[in-house]
């Protein structure tokens, strides 16, 4: 559970610092998951800061992450990239993004673009293949609004990920000839992976790729009115499906050999933002 006054104070300080270093919010900001940073090198004017100047932010400690937001811009539009995520595994609390999420909205972002690295319950979306999150499943039911006060707790999940962003992102990918598969992302706890059983059970409930991250945030995303959309990078056949052993090490070198082409068609998708009418 938020200590909410506590939260409150630490995200009106980030935001101050957030306007005095940077001016006012871009509309987009982009939440990297494991494999996707070499966006960072495509952001143009880029400033850097540490997750530790920012009070509300986490402070995380996954191998393959580094803490910072970086604020910049691809073409025409201006974005915010944080640069690692707070996990559930790492503390059982899955409110460990509500701080940043919160600031994010705060301080004027309209649309966060997570993205993750996932396992693939499909032959036709192999390792190294990128996925549009069409919907999610919150496989361990937890949530990070549990003690929220008022109505706006009931957050409504049927339209979580933005139709519109969502189509924008696949004309993007054809007028880029990447392909982009789209399926329901489902949440497991981990930090383990899963068993071939429990992937059964997934695939059956109609999942397409499995991981350890998104689902909390993009909860919190819509509960402060951010919109959100969603890409899973496949770096591995989830269990059961080959015959590979499952390690993260695994999971980082196959997120770091598709790391071009994801940013790449990451960096495309922020710079259409700036002409789409309902992102000004
Ligand atoms: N399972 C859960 N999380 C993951 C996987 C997986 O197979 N691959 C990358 N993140």
């Amino acid at each position: 559970m938020i200590d909410n006054k506590t939260l409150d104070i630490q995200i009106a300080d980030s935001v101050a610092k957030l306007n005095s270093l940077f001016g006012a919010a871009p509309a987009v900001a982009v939440v990297l998951g494991s494999g996707w940073s070499g966006a960072v090198s495509l952001v143009e004017d880029a400033k850097h800061l540490s997750y530790a100047e920012l009070a509300a932010f986490p402070q995380p400690k996954v191998e393959g992450h580094v803490n910072e937001i970086v604020v910049g811009r691809i073409g025409a539009q201006r974005v915010v990239m944080l640069r690692g995520r707070a996990h559930t595994y790492e503390s059982g609390n899955c409110t460990g993004m509500a701080g940043a999420l919160r600031t994010l909205k705060r301080w004027g972002v309209k649309a966060v673009l997570q993205t993750n690295a996932s396992g693939s319950l499909r032959s036709d979306l192999p390792p190294g293949s990128l996925m549009l999150i069409t919907d999610h499943i919150n496989a361990p039911q937890r949530s990070p609004l549990v003690g929220e006060p008022g109505s706006e707790r009931f957050v409504d999940m049927s339209t979580a990920y933005d139709a519109e962003l969502r189509a924008n992102a696949l004309a993007v990918a054809k007028a880029q000839g990447q392909a982009l598969g789209e399926g329901v992302y489902i949440w497991a706890l981990g930090p383990q992976f899963e068993t071939p059983a429990e992937i059964r059970m997934f695939a059956a409930w109609g999942a397409s790729a499995v991981g350890m991250s998104t689902v909390p945030e993009t909860i919190l995303a819509r509960h402060c009115g951010l919109r959100v959309m969603g890409l899973a990078l496949m770096t591995n056949m989830a269990a059961g499906l080959s015959d590979e052993a499952l390690t993260h090490a695994l999971t980082l070198q196959q997120a770091q050999s598709s790391a071009e082409v994801a940013a790449k068609y990451l960096a495309a998708v922020v710079a259409s933002l700036a002409e789409l009418p309902s992102m000004q």
